[in-house]
């Protein structure tokens, strides 16, 4: 049910259905959401409104009993939002499997769906833009496709805020990252998982998954030509050498180009059963010198996005000690805050200890590969989270 209340009685745990007469620009607000953080709150009561519309089918009722949801207090660090954007992964995992596999069995996909999934990865993202994207980066083989679109939808958003792109199309930005593989539920399970090399055959078939996800895209009666457009264009290349049309420079559109990026940066740091993930900083190091593939400004941009040194790189400091990044410094991408792990000359490892280099204590000479060290999986140095699937040492 649709009711009206006073801007007094919006609490946390509400679906913002529409806000009344006001010059509202905020497209998120046009299309509703869940108030599910004190920062949300905070912006509607001071937007000036004395009543809003909520939705009682989607959220909280005035007169509802049940308790509000408890959330994280309004300064989010990262380690604060890690919680948080662990089950947002999640449940994004499970709404795109669904919608992925629908689509496989010749289902149309509606974009309410894809909304609410879209609507919770931005949310995590403009509370600590680090948190969901670094985590979404973290995937084991069997869930590749689904939260390669989770990362990528993350990442998007993300991009769009660095590029002050409006609400709108920073939403825009996330669908189209959610959907751009949706063509891969075209291929069959044999080839889509196949852990070897393929044959050129079974290449030709995975090189059809753009064409494939804009019939899919289609039929569904799909309506975002951002989604449609990047779908069908993130394998082409600004030097023209890509795939299905070999475009090239400004006949890509920026959010197909910029769909290329996230793709890419999101495919080589993620391990595949034939491969093994390239460091966050070292994925962008070789991302530059890949000249014709990507747009030099959108890349640019990008490298802001995640950071010189975005969260889980290693780095060696001045001090001749290891440490991984564990939060970016805003606004100074060189001087991150770091965790101490290995004392170089020693070979010793460090107690944990957090060091912000904007401080000038310690100051970062290079980007340094774990394997070279015998550091095999660095992500729990920056996540407080306890987990099995990642060791830290090995
Ligand atoms: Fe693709």
């Amino acid at each position: 049910m649709i009711r009206k209340i006073s801007i007094d009685e919006l609490t946390l745990g509400m679906f913002l259905h529409e806000a009344v007469g006001s010059g509202i620009t905020q497209p998120l607000w046009k299309v509703g959401f869940k108030v599910q953080h004190p920062v949300d709150l905070e912006r509607i009561r001071a937007a000036g409104l004395d009543e809003v519309y909520i939705d009682t089918s989607r959220g909280l009722d005035i007169s509802s009993d049940e308790p509000v949801v408890t959330v994280a207090p309004a300064s989010q660090s990262l380690r604060d939002e890690v919680e948080q954007a662990i089950s947002a992964c999640s449940r994004a995992k499970r709404a795109v499997a669904s919608m992925f596999n629908d689509a496989r069995l010749g289902q149309a996909i509606t974009s309410e769906a894809c909304v609410a999934v879209v609507e919770e990865i931005s949310a995590s993202v403009m509370r600590h833009p680090h948190a969901l994207i670094s985590l979404a980066r973290l995937k084991s083989a069997d869930e590749y496709t689904y939260m390669h679109s989770v990362a990528v939808c993350g990442l998007m958003v993300a991009l769009g805020r660095q590029l002050q792109e409006p609400d709108d199309v920073v939403l825009e930005m996330g669908t189209a990252g959610l959907l751009h593989d949706i063509g891969k539920m075209a291929i069959p399970l044999e080839i889509l998982n196949k852990p070897g090399r393929l044959s050129d055959e079974e290449f030709a078939v995975v090189r059809a998954h753009p064409g494939s996800g804009l019939e899919i895209l289609r039929r569904s009666g799909f309506l975002s030509v951002a989604a449609i457009d990047v779908c069908l264009h993130h394998h082409e290349k600004f030097d023209g050498t890509g795939y299905p049309h070999g475009l090239s420079g400004e006949l890509i559109s920026p959010m197909a180009r910029m769909g290329a990026i996230c793709d890419v940066y999101d495919a080589i740091t993620s391990a595949r059963p034939y491969k093994k993930p390239w460091g966050p900083a070292h994925a962008l190091k070789e991302m530059a010198g890949w000249k014709g593939h990507f747009d030099q400004h959108l890349f640019q941009a990008f490298v802001r996005t995640v950071g010189i040194y975005p969260v889980g790189a290693l780095v060696r400091l001045a001090s001749d000690r290891l440490a991984v990044v564990v939060e970016q410094n805003e606004t100074a991408l060189l001087t991150p805050r770091v965790s101490l792990v290995l004392d170089c000359k020693r070979r010793q490892l460090l107690s944990p200890d957090l060091l912000d280099l904007a401080s000038g204590e310690d100051r970062i000479v290079r980007i340094e590969l774990p394997e070279d060290w015998g550091l095999r999986d660095l992500d729990q140095a920056w996540s407080s989270v306890p987990t099995q699937r990642r060791p830290l040492f090995g």
